[in-house]
């Protein structure tokens, strides 16, 4: 086999076979094809796509190029949530206490923050004592034993996907739906849980803006994850704004906290309620009608929240911030955001609203960057809201002075301001 054939292959728009995918990542896994012609292919594929098989073939080599986590050792259906990224995204750390205290189990891996995207490690990281560094062994046990635990991850989680993601970004084939969708899914797949729930992000503060491609990468996702043999499902969510009222680390967590107790804010609520029950039914734990009773059940009861509690002890925080939130300390400084006029917020640009976070000390700016747990930003007032002059629409926090000034200035691009009210769906 010569890459340069397959290449040309691809060139012209024809299907690959499993053999020639094969060949491709096993082979730029080991060094033996170049960067170049790897970059090419990409390209091709960039504008001939590829056909669910060929989707399937190439996400199961990715997933296979590195450790395939065996859940075996943990009784019952594992499902797993994956979200494509946001902006106040802090679902998993109520979604999966949810599920738990309903009899689930959840066994995730979860990342950083990843642009202007935050991450659900850091932000369990800002629970005094959170441990997300736990070897296989220990988190099988948790698991077994508490219904959940959430942790980074471990081993070497599909290299065919950093190496290719990495070539990506520098030749300009990122924005192509079904290498995201191979990228996505190869982590998914490795991480073994045997079925899959997908959130599919859409909106200015997601990778997909238009309703369209997220449609299009949810059936590609969806056709991989099947493919694999794993039953997937997705849900699209609005990223038009950002996700519940906290965007950072801390304060995300204290939202979760009040969304345990069911008093989150109405948009993160609701998709809270609605993405666990969907894991229920998917971990065949509960039909439709039962999965959403039991969900507003454990959520009432509060063995919701002393799921959350258990596991935050079991892996090394201290429950007593759960129970009472008001131990977090707030940010040393803050600052409101104030409408300029009276009128309506008719637009939001949500990844302006993420990278504020990340300018206030909420993300890294670089890779090696420390993060601020405290910095972040409320968002009262979001699209289709209507406004008073004057009237505080954000508060910006952070613990350094210079840089809550440069997230108030950044913030100017996020929010537009009109006399004309906006259906905020649209
Ligand atoms: N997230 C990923 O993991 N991969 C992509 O290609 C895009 C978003």
């Amino acid at each position: 086999m010569r890459m340069y054939d397959i290449i040309d292959k691809k060139k012209r728009g024809q299907e690959l076979t499993e053999q020639e995918i094969q060949y491709v990542i096993e082979g730029y896994v080991k060094e033996e094809i170049p960067d170049y012609q790897v970059a090419a292919w990409l390209m091709a594929i960039f504008f001939h796509g590829l056909s669910d098989h060929e989707l399937v073939k190439m996400t199961e080599y990715m997933a296979k190029s590195g450790d395939m986590v065996d859940l075996s050792k943990i009784q019952g259906i594992k499902v797993d949530k994956h979200s494509t990224g946001g902006v106040g995204d802090k679902t998993t750390l109520v979604i999966a206490p949810i599920v738990a205290a309903c009899g689930g189990k959840v066994a995730k891996m979860s990342g950083r923050g990843l642009g202007f995207t935050g991450g659900t490690i850091d932000k369990l990281e800002s629970i005094p004592g959170f441990r997300t560094a736990i070897d296989d062994k220990e988190f099988y046990d948790i698991v077994n034993r508490t219904g959940l635990a959430v942790i980074g991850q471990s081993g070497e989680i599909a290299p065919a996907d950093k190496k290719l993601y990495a070539l990506r970004d520098v030749t300009a084939t990122v924005d192509s739906i079904p290498l995201i969708a191979t990228s996505i899914m190869s982590k998914k797949l490795a991480a073994g849980s045997d079925k899959i729930l997908l959130d599919v992000t859409v909106g200015s503060g997601a990778f997909m803006k238009s309703k369209k491609d997220a449609i299009i990468l949810a059936q590609k996702m969806v056709a991989i994850g099947e493919g694999a043999g794993r039953e997937t499902k997705a849900i699209l969510t609005n990223m038009d704004v950002p996700l519940g009222i906290a965007v950072g680390n801390e304060i995300e967590v204290v939202e979760a906290i009040q969304t345990l107790q069911g008093k989150g804010p109405k948009d993160f609520q609701e998709i809270c309620e609605v993405f666990a029950a969907n894991m229920l039914m998917l971990a065949k734990i509960a039909n439709e009608k039962e999965a959403h009773e039991r969900v507003k059940e454990v959520i009432a009861n509060g063995s919701a929240l002393q799921k959350f509690a258990e596991m935050v002890k079991t892996q090394g925080g201290d429950p007593e911030y759960i129970y009472h939130a008001d131990k977090f300390e707030p940010a040393k400084y803050h600052q409101d955001f104030i409408a300029p006029q009276d009128g309506w917020v008719v637009k939001m640009d949500t990844e302006i609203c993420g990278k504020t976070a990340v300018v206030l000390g909420a993300g890294r700016e670089t890779k090696d960057s420390a993060i601020d747990p405290k910095a972040g930003i409320y968002f009262y007032k979001k699209t289709g809201d209507k406004v008073k002059a004057g009237e505080t629409v954000a508060t910006l926090c952070a613990s350094d002075k210079e840089k809550l000034k440069g997230g108030v200035e950044y913030l100017k691009n996020g929010y537009f301001f009109g006399d004309q009210q906006v259906d905020p769906m649209k």
